[in-house]
Order: C-alpha cells, then sequence, then structure tokens
C-alpha cells in the first residue's frame, strides 16, 4: 500500500504525466483499467499565470477524475509562489507535484525541469516554499543525475526531503540518456535505500511483468507508468492480476481493443471537438495499433483521417484483421 500524506493508493501504480498526452480522456481511460493515481501533464509556472486556453484545457477535469496530481515546471522562486497562490486558490489537487526530470534543452538551459539536478541547493529552496504553502502533499520528481558523470539522485533525494516533499518521484535514467538506454535499478535502490518518505520509481516500465520487476528490484513504494500506457491502458487490469494473484493475463481480445478505442475516440471528439478531437486522437490510432503485425499503412493512414467515420473506419479494419492486441506481461 503506497501512502502519500494522507492518500492511500492500494496498487502503488500512479499514471505518469505525459507532456501533450495526459488529458481527461487519456485519464479516464487508465482509470476505468483499474488506474487508481492520474496526474495532469506538466504545466509551466510561468503559462499558468498567462491564463492561456491551451493551458485552461490542460487544467480541465471532472468528479470522477479523481484522485489527481498537478506537476509544476519552474525555476524562480517568485514564480514558482504565483503558481502555488494560483494552484491553490483555484483548484483541488491531491498533489502537487514538482518537475526536476524534464530532458528538453529549451527547460534545461534555463535552470528548470532535469537542469535543476546542476542546483540541488536552489532545489531545495524551491520544494521548501512549496512545502510550507501547501495543506496538500507536494513531492518532487528527480532523474538519476545530469549525466554518467554526475549520478547525484542520493544526494538530491536528501535535499528534497529536507525541504518536506511528503514522497519522491524517480526516472532511474540521467538527464542525458532522455528515454532511451538502461534503467539504473541500482541508483533507485540506493535512494530508497537512503531516504525515509515513500519512493515512487520509473523507467522503462512498459508491462505488468516489467512492473513487477521495478518493485522487485528496487524495494521502491510505488511504480510510475508512463509510455506503458500508450495504447495500453490494459497495463492496469494486467499489473493487479499479476501483483495480487501471480496471474499472467490474456491479451485483450480485439474486440475490447477496438471497443476501447472507439470510447477513447468518442470522448476526444466531446472533449475538443470534432475536428480537434480527431487530430489529437491519431497518435493514439498509432499507439492502439502499433502492437499489431502489418498495420503500418493503416497507422500512417490515420495521420491523415479527418473525420470520426474515417477513423471509425479503421478501426474497424483493425478488429477484422484479428491481430494480437497489446502486449500481455
Ligand atoms: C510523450 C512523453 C511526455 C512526457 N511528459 C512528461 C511530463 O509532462 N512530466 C514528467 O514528469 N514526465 C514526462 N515524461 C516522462 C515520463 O513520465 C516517464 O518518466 C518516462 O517516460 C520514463 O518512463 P517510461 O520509460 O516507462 O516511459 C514524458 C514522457 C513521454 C514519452
Amino acid at each position: 500500500m503506497l501512502k502519500i500524506g494522507p492518500l492511500a493508493i492500494p496498487s502503488g501504480c500512479i499514471l505518469s504525466p505525459l507532456s501533450g498526452v495526459s488529458d481527461l480522456p487519456f485519464r479516464m481511460i487508465n482509470r476505468s483499467f483499474g488506474c487508481e493515481f492520474a496526474f495532469l501533464e506538466m504545466i509551466s509556472a510561468r503559462s499558468l499565470g498567462w491564463k492561456s486556453k491551451k493551458t485552461d484545457r490542460k487544467l480541465v477535469t471532472c468528479a470522477a477524475d479523481k484522485p489527481l496530481g498537478i506537476q509544476l515546471l519552474g525555476s524562480d522562486i517568485t514564480m514558482m509562489q504565483k503558481a502555488m497562490d494560483i494552484v491553490l486558490s483555484q483548484y483541488r489537487f491531491d498533489i502537487i507535484d514538482f518537475n526536476a526530470a524534464c530532458p528538453v534543452h529549451k527547460l534545461t538551459d534555463r535552470g528548470e525541469g532535469a537542469g535543476l539536478l546542476k542546483t540541488p541547493q536552489k532545489l531545495f529552496e524551491i520544494l521548501k516554499i512549496m512545502t510550507a504553502m501547501s495543506p496538500v502533499p507536494v513531492t518532487v520528481k528527480i532523474r538519476t543525475g545530469w549525466d554518467e558523470n554526475s549520478v547525484n539522485a542520493r544526494e538530491v533525494a536528501l535535499y528534497a526531503q529536507d525541504a518536506g516533499v511528503k514522497a519522491l518521484f524517480i526516472h532511474g535514467r540521467t538527464r542525458k540518456q532522455q528515454y532511451s538506454g538502461g534503467v539504473d535499478y541500482r541508483v533507485i535502490k540506493e535512494v530508497k535505500a537512503a531516504l525515509s518518505i515513500p519512493v515512487i520509481a520509473g523507467g522503462d516500465v512498459l508491462s505488468a511483468g516489467l512492473v513487477k520487476k521495478m518493485f522487485e528490484e528496487t524495494g521502491c513504494d510505488g511504480v510510475v507508468i508512463a509510455r506503458g500506457a500508450l495504447g495500453n491502458p490494459w497495463i492496469f487490469r494486467q499489473t493487479a492480476a499479476l501483483m495480487e494473484n501471480n496471474t499472467i493475463l490474456p491479451r485483450p481480445q480485439p474486440e475490447e481493443v477496438t471497443g476501447t478505442m472507439i470510447k477513447h475516440l468518442d470522448a476526444h471528439c466531446e472533449f475538443y471537438g470534432e475536428k480537434i478531437g480527431i487530430i489529437t486522437f491519431r497518435k493514439f490510432f498509432h499507439w492502439y495499433a502499433r502492437e499489431h503485425k502489418g498495420t503500418r499503412r493503416m497507422r500512417t493512414k490515420a495521420g491523415l483521417v479527418e473525420t470520426r467515420e474515417q477513423m471509425i473506419e479503421l478501426i474497424n479494419q483493425l478488429q477484422a484483421l484479428g491481430l494480437p492486441s497489446p502486449v500481455s506481461a
């Protein structure tokens, strides 16, 4: 049982923030297969003050979309204070996470995201202010270090714990590795051993089997699922079966896959309107279909689809192929 402050997450599995992906339809599809805690995609502290339509949409939620976390990004202390003011006065999130893990150049160049791994003292100051302001748990997400010559996750994690965060998320790669190369279970294990707060680990958690492996190899308190949920919300159901009953569930039947795709597609059309909803769903078609052999042309076609009817036609073609569904364990 993962506990973050007053919050209990029995499975210990959390849906990671995913920029450009973690909208309300995505979160709800994953919740329908057992996801117990989800995040909005990362929101920059700077953009929160602008009141842009784009940022407002990222913040849209609903009663069933609970419990839910927000993840903030920034490095300027005054701006972080303003962002916290806005979040605390206008919204009700269960966790406020701070991103010290994003590897994007544009952000790290101005000391944000993983750039903060180079300045643990500054990270400490930001987290100290956030924890002092917040009545709900503040958490932080880090990486193992900047590069292989500066693996300092243990030091950074201790700073964060001293600042009062209630849990620490760690992606087991350096900033230099971005999203490829092996995940460093050893560093995650070291961080877990050094802290008294819960440690939630991530990196290449692409199947139920890899969730189990992450728990076993690192002794972590929770696991964060990211790319493993893209076109594969069943990962939550499969993980529960494996962790609770040591059962490897069969792959979902093609009818369940396509039924889920249609539900997801319709949620996009409702959330964004059909025109934008189809465009934003295209990448999901790709993710749902990618495990099925021989769908390359179909996936290319999906990138050009403009109406719901055309997308449904492609989904039906996928089902008619009777191909294997996304990976199970
Ligand atoms: C498309 C995409 C968007 C992401 N956006 C975020 C984000 O907004 N905030 C964050 O902390 N991590 C973000 N990440 C990182 C993931 O949450 C996760 O830490 C990383 O992908 C490692 O897990 P995985 O190897 O199991 O995918 C993103 C990753 C991807 C692939």
